[in-house]
């Protein structure tokens, strides 16, 4: 069997993100070590049993989210693989102990106003983004205002908005998925920095552009963590 295709499944449109966030049964902790690995281990088989079809990415939640332990984002041209992929989890040794907290879906599009903004606006929004440690993913609700306006208009504010990230986009790297219908959020938001405050800095400077007045919900519930690898993150809840 081959892994799934993970730099296809992270750049292209029309593939499918789920992030599932989960708390962890507080029983958890008065397990011996040896038993916490060995559940442990069956947690990393239903990863790899499905890693033919999805890209799977952990995360630390854990002291610096209370909303949940870890978090994994998933990625598939299916979401019933998706799906299947939580179910098994959920019902192998490991899933005993977990509660799901947040689950979210969206889908990735082709940019619906970066094609309409002036050249150098577009060139500028192709330079690199540096990536973790730390995540931050906020689910965005729009009014039922921001639906009506024409296209034009949207644009407009969108570009507002872009002008005002710019600055960020050097030390924030961001990943947009559109959840209208799939979820009760109209976007999940992702991000990854090394530098925090950066990230504060960008969210005070976009809560200033007219499109954030459009904003009906923004984060409520933010999920804060670090990217660790499968082994990362087993390792921290194995101890
Ligand atoms: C859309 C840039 C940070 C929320 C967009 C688009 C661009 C952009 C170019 C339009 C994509 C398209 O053509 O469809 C940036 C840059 C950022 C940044 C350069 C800084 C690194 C943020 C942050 C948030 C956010 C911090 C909120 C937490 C959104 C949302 C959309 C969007 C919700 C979709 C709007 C819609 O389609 O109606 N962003 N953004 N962005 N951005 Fe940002």
């Amino acid at each position: 069997s081959h892994a799934a295709d993970r730099e296809k499944l992270l750049s292209e449109p029309g593939v499918y993100g789920t992030f599932a966030a989960f708390r962890i049964e507080t029983d958890w902790g008065k397990l011996d070590q040896a038993t916490r690995i060995a559940n442990l281990t069956s947690f990393r088989g239903v990863v790899e049993q499905h890693r033919e079809k999805l890209a799977i990415d952990s995360y630390l939640l854990r002291g610096l989210s209370d909303h949940a332990d870890f978090m994994l984002r998933v990625h598939g041209t299916e979401l019933k693989d998706t799906q299947q992929f939580l179910v098994d989890l959920q019902n192998s040794a490991f899933g005993r102990y977990l509660t799901s907290v947040v689950l979210l879906s969206g889908l990735t599009k082709k940019p619906n106003y970066v094609p309409g903004f002036p050249e150098q606006l577009k060139a500028d929004l192709k330079g690199p983004s540096e990536s973790g440690p730390y995540v931050m993913v906020l689910p965005i609700r729009k009014d039922t205002e921001w639906w009506s306006l024409s296209q034009e208009k949207r644009a407009a504010m969108m570009q507002e908005h872009t002008e005002a990230a710019l600055p960020y986009q050097k030390t924030v790297k961001r990943k947009l998925y559109h959840s209208t219908g799939l979820d009760d959020v109209d976007f999940i938001t992702y991000f990854e920095t090394a530098k925090p405050e950066e990230f504060h800095a960008l969210i005070l400077a976009l809560n200033k552009v007219k499109e954030a007045r459009h904003n009906r919900r923004m984060g409520n519930s933010t999920l804060v963590g670090t990217v660790r690898s499968l082994d990362q993150l087993i390792e921290v809840l194995a101890q």
